[in-house]
């Protein structure tokens, strides 16, 4: 298979089509988050690291005012496009979730698949918080999803995905290339296996995850006191299940509130 070295996140298209189906429950954990965690009525949403939007437009469809950020502007225009799709406003727009403001404050905001952990350095995850308590209105919510580094068993190595649609088919992969503890990086090999009518290839990228243990996340959100840890639960998407954070939890999704 012939192979492409590339960035994954400037494939909107193959990203979409592996995780953009998967989208059901994230959505509806989050407005059972906005019911039961907020006093306010959550009318308008924000989501940094927005790719393509594969959450934001259903928000948009379900009656919410939305809005992203996203750093890729391949992504930023494949979000716009399909918000305008859907009667939406183009809403979406290019920026860094280390340091941005919002024009107007929203009442939630969610980014619930590691997103974060792309920020490298502790000032620029500190800089997100401090980016997100201004961006969200005084007893609003931001929930936040990770993978925490367990220091109890060995982490996950892993993953693969695949999807198709049409004559479009994406074979998805992750894998841990090296996990530097003291450095508190992972470097993560992706790749995306491309099957279509006419042609079959394979794109392979590299990116650093930041690493975070269960202390070493409480100590980040120690320090930024504009928000309280309104619950914890996990992937498994149920407001029923909260989850207590040991050092064999891997899965984690803080649902903050702005104090
Ligand atoms: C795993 S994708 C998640 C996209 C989307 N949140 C979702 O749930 O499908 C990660 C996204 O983070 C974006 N990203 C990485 N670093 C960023 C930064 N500093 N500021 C804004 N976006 C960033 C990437 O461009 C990419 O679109």
């Amino acid at each position: 298979m012939e192979i492409r070295h590339a960035h994954l996140y400037d494939y909107p298209k193959y990203y979409d089509l592996v995780y953009g189906s998967d989208w059901k429950a994230e959505f509806d954990f989050l407005e059972d988050c906005f019911e039961q965690y907020t006093p306010r009525v959550v009318r308008r949403l924000f989501e940094p690291a927005c790719g393509t939007g594969r959450l934001l437009y259903r928000f948009g469809k379900a009656g919410y005012e939305v809005a992203g950020l996203d750093l890729n502007p391949q992504m930023v225009d494949f979000c716009n496009q399909r918000l305008k799709r859907h009667q939406l406003s183009e809403s979406a727009f290019v920026g860094d979730m280390s340091d941005f403001r919002l024009k107007k404050k929203c009442d939630a905001a969610f980014n619930t698949i590691n997103s974060f952990r792309h920020l490298a350095t502790q000032e620029q995850a500190l800089g997100h918080l401090r980016s997100m308590a201004a961006a969200i209105a005084k007893g609003g919510l931001y929930v936040l999803g990770l993978h925490l580094t367990p220091t109890a068993v060995p982490p996950m190595e892993e993953e693969s995905w695949a999807a198709r649609r049409g004559n479009l088919a994406v074979l998805s992969r992750l894998w841990v290339a090296e996990h530097n503890r003291r450095r508190r990086y992972e470097r993560v090999g992706m790749s995306f296996d491309v099957y279509t009518p006419s042609e079959q290839f394979r794109i392979v990228d590299e990116t650093k995850f930041r690493t975070y243990t269960a202390p070493q996340m409480r100590e980040l959100l120690a320090a930024v006191p504009e928000f309280e840890i309104a619950a914890i639960h996990d992937f498994s998407y149920d407001t029923a299940a909260e989850v207590i954070v040991t050092a064999a939890t891997e899965d984690v999704i803080y649902v903050l509130r702005r104090v």
